[in-house]
């Protein structure tokens, strides 16, 4: 017999649920339109391929950095690391421009790069895709940048979390 179908309502709390358990690295999507810098966080970003190097950013339809970025030709997906935990808080404050007067940003191929992010991962907007309340952005990836030495900051359970004190689990034996 199928279990029975849960309300839209249940079924959205259930996702919700679902989704704040899960772990997740925190990114700053960042773009420049008309000479002004645009920036939301978000966790909702996904690498595609490796052939070309490409990746996708959900975002918002009504985020301040839909619409630019529905016009800009670039962006760049900062992957924050813990030491990026102000950039991240900062980026939070309801003024689009301000968010870029915490930490150290550098303009590549024209579009906000965080210096001491993990990593920065610049893009051309390649392709995009509606779905319900979001658009689907695809980037072709045209510069890449890391730092070997930064410890990823990581989304869970509404908190932010220091994944690298976490203990290896050993299998059971
Ligand atoms: C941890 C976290 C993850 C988020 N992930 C996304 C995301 O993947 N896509 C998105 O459109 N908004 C995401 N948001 C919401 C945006 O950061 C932002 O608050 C919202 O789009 C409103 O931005 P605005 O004031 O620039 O319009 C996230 C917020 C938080 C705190």
């Amino acid at each position: 017999m199928e279990p029975a179908r849960k309300s839209e309502v249940a079924l959205g709390a259930a996702f919700r649920e679902a989704m704040r358990h899960v772990a997740a690295t925190v990114y700053a999507v960042t773009t420049t339109y008309e000479g002004r810098d645009y920036g939301i966080l978000a966790t909702a970003v996904s690498s595609l391929s490796f052939d070309p190097p490409s990746l996708l950013a959900c975002i918002h339809r009504e985020a301040s950095l839909h619409k630019p970025l529905a016009r800009a030709e670039r962006f760049c997906v900062n992957i924050l690391g813990l030491s990026n935990r102000e950039v991240a808080e900062h980026f939070m404050i309801p003024n689009p421009p301000e968010r870029f007067a915490v930490g150290e940003w550098e303009a590549h191929h024209g579009v906000p790069v965080l210096a001491n992010a993990q990593s920065s991962l610049i893009c051309t907007v390649a392709n995009r895709h509606e779905f319900g309340t979001h658009t689907i952005f695809i980037g072709e990836l045209i510069e890449a940048n890391h730092r070997e030495d930064a410890t990823p900051l990581t989304y869970f359970d509404r908190n932010y979390i220091d994944i690298s004190a976490a203990p290896e689990r050993k299998r059971d034996t």
